[in-house]
């Protein structure tokens, strides 16, 4: 079986990440979670005081941290100088500050470097999820797909994910989450956006289980 690379892209809480470790694990491919990358650069920043509104600050010291992912679909991991920072990631602080790191020019470049030679040691093939995957980091991809999903669907999804229930939290939730898209899109650099070879699947109306199924058609008619 030959090798195939799948580019997953899309706003927050259309489901990629999800929807990738299972088409991962379904077609024994490699999984990198691109997104986890900017967040453990935007943990790295925060912890060693460094002013993320300020580019040039950001940019000066974006080649310190040592930056590691694991590609088992099952158990990705995700690494900064040797430690696991797969919890800390998570956190509303790194949430509310990764669009401003993920926007310097200089830390898109540096971890656009990493994640090409992620995917270019992954022999068998990997499904690599992000915003700018078909467009950007590997526009050759053999599969390029573009998740979308109301801002209902959405702000639904990552309030459960986060477990938060009261109205106000599920509406700060959405807040957020159209605030990060917002900036995610309209940055200069690589910003978020479809690639007009990537096939559109509105995941709205969809269970995790037919975006998978819908997913894992589109790689096996191409393969
Ligand atoms: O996917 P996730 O929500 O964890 O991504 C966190 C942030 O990382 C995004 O909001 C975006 O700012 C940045 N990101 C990016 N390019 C990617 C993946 C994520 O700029 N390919």
């Amino acid at each position: 079986e030959s090798s195939v690379v799948v580019a997953i892209d899309g706003p927050s809480g259309t489901g990629k990440s999800s929807t990738s470790k299972a088409v991962a694990t379904r077609l024994s491919l490699g999984f990198l979670d691109t997104g986890a990358q900017y967040r453990a650069m935007t943990w790295w920043m925060l912890a060693n005081g460094v002013d993320v509104n300020d580019p040039a600050a950001v940019a000066a010291v974006c080649d310190k941290p040592l930056i590691a992912s694991g590609t088992d679909p099952k158990a990705p991991t995700i690494t900064v100088d040797g430690a696991d920072v797969s919890g800390p990631i998570r956190s509303s602080e790194v949430t509310a500050a990764v669009s401003a790191v993920s926007a310097v020019p200089e830390v898109r470049a540096r971890i656009t470097a990493l994640q090409r030679a992620i995917a270019a040691e992954e022999p068998g093939g990997i499904v690599v999820e992000g915003r700018d995957i078909g467009t950007t980091v590997l526009p050759a991809a053999d599969v390029k797909i573009f998740l979308t999903a109301s801002p209902e669907a959405r702000a639904a999804r990552r309030s459960a994910e986060l477990r938060v229930k009261a109205a106000a939290e599920v509406a700060a939730t959405r807040e957020a989450l159209v605030k990060r898209d917002t900036a995610d899109s309209t940055r200069s650099t690589s910003p978020l956006a479809k690639a007009d070879d990537a096939v559109e699947v509105d995941t709205t109306e969809l269970t995790l289980a037919q975006v998978v199924e819908c997913v894992v058609t589109l790689v096996e008619e191409r393969k």
